[in-house]
């Protein structure tokens, strides 16, 4: 890892990206369970979510809920977007390493030997993470598809037609789900981590890898 010269006082997360974050998170959980309401009113797997589990009580509570909270994930997301690839925090922070790295992260991740220093992102981290994104591009896409079937057909259109796009759009939402299981389970096991998703902390260097 190459250090540069500002590189201990760099914050591990810019205040940008930890407002970003916390704002995404309340908007994506109202997403996700006012989502479960609106499957439930028209399930496409043999099974519903319980009632308490889900965001607005009843089919127009939770659509309600989900077209609100929908504005805040996109201006979120394309504020992200825009910070990420103008700040260069995708190049640094994001960018894929190759695939040895990914071999090697993957193998000591495995063996439970992988190492976390606060402010880097290791290779298994960088995929999940760029994974997420582009999941989350596809989440919102083929939202915009169901929500407005007329004006954006042609992305209806894109994804295979209307009753695909709301099994892509299904889809999504697992992987999320999945993907934040396996975050906040991370965040667990280092919960340094998490106080520098909240504070300025500094960046660690490599003497604490
Ligand atoms: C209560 C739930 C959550 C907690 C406690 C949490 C915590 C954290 C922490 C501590 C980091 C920094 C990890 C590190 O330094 O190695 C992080 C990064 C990240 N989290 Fe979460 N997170 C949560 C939910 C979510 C959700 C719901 C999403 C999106 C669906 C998400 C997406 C991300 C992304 C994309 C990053 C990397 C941000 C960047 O540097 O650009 N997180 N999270």
């Amino acid at each position: 890892m190459t250090s540069s010269p500002n590189h201990a006082t760099r914050p591990a997360h810019p205040l940008p990206i930890r407002v970003m974050h916390w704002i995404g998170v309340y908007a994506m959980a109202c997403m996700i369970l006012s989502g479960l309401v609106i499957y439930n009113a028209s399930p496409i797997l043999p099974f519903t979510f319980p009632r308490w589990a889900g965001l607005g009580g009843w089919l127009g509570g939770a659509l309600a809920w989900h077209l609100s909270a929908m504005w805040l994930l996109f201006a979120d997301g394309a504020a992200y977007l825009i910070y990420g690839f103008c700040s260069g925090h995708f190049r640094r922070d994001l960018r894929p390493q190759g695939f040895g790295a990914l071999k090697r992260d993957v193998g000591a991740a495995v063996r439970f030997r992988l190492g976390h220093r606060i402010g880097h992102y290791n290779a298994v981290q960088r995929l999940l993470y760029v994974g997420l994104i582009l999941v989350v591009i596809v989440a919102v896409t083929t939202g915009l598809s169901l929500w407005k079937p007329v004006q954006f057909g042609w992305l209806a259109g894109f994804y295979g037609g209307y009753p695909v796009a709301r099994v892509i759009h299904f889809t999504t939402m697992s992987l999320i789900v999945a993907f934040v299981a396996l975050h906040v389970t991370l965040v667990a096991l280092y919960p340094r981590t998490l106080v520098s998703m909240i504070a300025n902390v500094p960046t660690e260097s490599e003497e604490h890898s």
